[in-house]
Formats: C-alpha cells, sequence, structure tokens
C-alpha cells in the first residue's frame, strides 16, 4: 500500500490535534467495522471557523485526513466548511489507497456532526445539512456490522 508524501506529513505532524473548550460545536463520529473514533470541535463566530481542532482514535488514514480536513475548514464560512467532502479532503491529500477511503468519509461525517452540533445548540438551520447517522446510510461498507 502506497502513501502520498501528503498522506504521510499529516499523519507524522498532524495538524489542530487537542480540543477547544466550550466549543461551538462538537461532532462525535465511528467507524463500527474498524473501531476508530474521531471527534471535531469548531469555535464558530458570525458564520466563519475560527478553531478547529480534532482527536482522532484511529488508523493513520484516518489522522492524516482529520488533519487535512481540519486545515480546509479553518478561516472557512459554515457555507464554505459545508462543501468541504470526503473527496476534497482526499484530493488536497493526493489521494488515499481504495481500503482507506473509509477513513476519509469519517472526517467528512465528524465535521457535518460538528456543524450539526453547532446548528442544534444554536436554534438554527444549515441548508443542506443532514443529520449524523441513520436515514441514508452511506457506509456501504460498514452496512453489516451497523448497530
Ligand atoms: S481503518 Fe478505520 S478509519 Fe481508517
Amino acid at each position: 500500500m502506497m502513501y502520498s508524501e501528503k498522506v504521510m506529513d499529516h499523519f507524522m505532524n498532524p495538524r489542530n490535534v487537542g480540543e477547544i473548550e466550550n466549543p461551538s460545536g462538537v461532532g462525535t463520529v465511528g467507524n463500527p467495522k474498524c473501531g476508530d473514533i474521531m471527534k471535531i470541535y469548531l469555535d464558530i463566530e458570525g458564520d466563519v471557523i475560527k478553531d478547529v481542532k480534532f482527536k482522532t482514535f484511529g488508523c493513520g488514514a484516518a489522522v492524516a485526513t482529520s488533519s487535512m480536513a481540519t486545515e480546509l475548514v479553518k478561516g472557512k464560512t459554515i457555507k464554505e466548511a459545508m462543501k468541504i467532502t470526503n473527496k476534497a479532503v482526499m484530493e488536497a491529500l493526493d489521494g488515499l489507497p481504495p481500503v482507506k477511503v473509509h477513513c476519509s468519509v469519517l472526517a467528512e461525517e465528524a465535521l457535518q456532526a460538528a456543524l450539526w452540533d453547532y446548528a442544534q445548540k444554536n436554534g438554527i438551520e444549515i441548508e443542506g445539512l443532514n443529520p449524523p447517522k441513520e436515514d441514508h446510510d452511506h457506509h456501504h461498507d460498514i452496512s453489516e456490522d451497523n448497530e
């Protein structure tokens, strides 16, 4: 399995590791198949993501994708952050091996879950944002282990 230099860099020197005290929103997601867990904290002012931190208990690709995802959303508006999909994160990392794509999905979901938490806390609606989990399950690779 080959990892890009960027993946290795973000795995060895992850950016924005840690947590935010009194965050505007927190998202925690896990992949039941591999057992990896990712948590993203957002500090939102107005509609700008002022700060973002993460904690990932998972594989190297999960660490690298959460690191890159935090870098991509920092300083962005909520609207811009909504467009940061796992695909965008993978592209920014110069790709991931196919068996590691689900790790980047975790990063996208953690970010969206944190935005959802923020919206819930503030009683606002973020256009295009879906509640975490259930409804449509796009974890095609973990479906047999769900619940
Ligand atoms: S193997 Fe579980 S997130 Fe990568």
